[in-house]
């Protein structure tokens, strides 16, 4: 008869003490999101002391429309990156800082999208529209700031429990922003041929969907599936958030 180790089953139990200790709660992770708030306005901050210092380049808007983009994206991608950060780390109460960087996206996008129709555009609807239907990556660009706004809007606990199942399926479009950004980004690189920083983001985005693709499989054909659910429905009871 072969005797189990009893070494391998101690090292395991005290990994899982641990991991459990070190596990951020919900209230410290709370206390994070002050932080998190002045940093989301970082950005805001440099375009005010470059404005004061007369250092916003040659052309102002050019600059302040391309940042408020990147910025846009760069929130999209730490937004995409928590629950793949809190899975590796096992800390499921950071969920609760998702929203917020998810709506400072939703802000950069409406900066970028005023700053494009004020002063590209002056506000005029039909120039809009007429510069929409004429540059594809414009087009793609409203898509993705259309469909945010939707995912903005019910970006809260009411919309939460009104729309049940629903809402997970809604918020999973956040992938789907996330590809016709970099597809905007791409586009509008492309008269240039300057592909360096795009492919960046690209490496990024594909990096996060790879994993979430790679869990999704694992836990659709894992012959215990229960264990996964398991942990999913303590993680989202303990985050009162759902897991996207
Ligand atoms: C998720 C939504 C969006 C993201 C992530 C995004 C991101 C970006 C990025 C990263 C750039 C290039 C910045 C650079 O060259 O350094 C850019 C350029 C641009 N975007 Fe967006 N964008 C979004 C939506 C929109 C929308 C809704 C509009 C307007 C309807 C728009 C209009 C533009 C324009 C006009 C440029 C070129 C700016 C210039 O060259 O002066 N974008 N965007």
């Amino acid at each position: 008869m072969v005797t189990r180790p009893k070494l391998p089953r101690c090292i395991k139990a005290w990994i899982s003490q641990r991991t459990t200790d070190m596990s951020l709660s919900a209230k410290q992770v709370g206390r994070l999101k002050p932080i998190l708030f002045l940093l989301g306005l970082l950005p805001i901050v440099r375009w005010v002391w470059l404005g004061i210092n007369d250092d916003l380049t040659a052309n102002p808007v050019e600059f302040l429309t391309r940042s408020a983009g990147t910025w846009t994206l760069v929130c999209l991608l730490v937004t995409l990156s928590i629950t793949p950060v809190r899975q590796v780390f096992q800390q499921p109460a950071l969920v609760r800082l998702r929203r917020m960087c998810g709506l400072f996206a939703f802000f950069y996008c409406t900066l970028h999208m005023l700053a494009w129709s004020g002063w590209d555009q002056g506000f005029d609807l039909t120039d809009m529209l007429t510069d929409i239907a004429k540059r594809p990556f414009i087009l793609v660009g409203m898509v993705a700031f259309l469909t945010m706004t939707a995912l903005a809007i019910t970006s809260n606990q009411f919309s939460m429990k009104r729309l049940g199942k629903r809402w997970q399926r809604l918020h999973q479009l956040v992938y789907l922003i996330g590809c016709l950004a970099i597809l905007h980004y791409w586009w509008h690189k492309a008269g240039k041929h300057n592909f360096q920083e795009v492919s960046i983001y690209a490496g990024v985005l594909f990096l996060l969907l790879a994993w979430r693709f790679v869990r999704w499989g694992r836990q659709k054909f894992s012959p215990v599936p229960a264990v996964g659910n398991a942990n999913k429905r303590a993680a989202v009871s303990a985050s009162g958030n759902p897991d996207t």
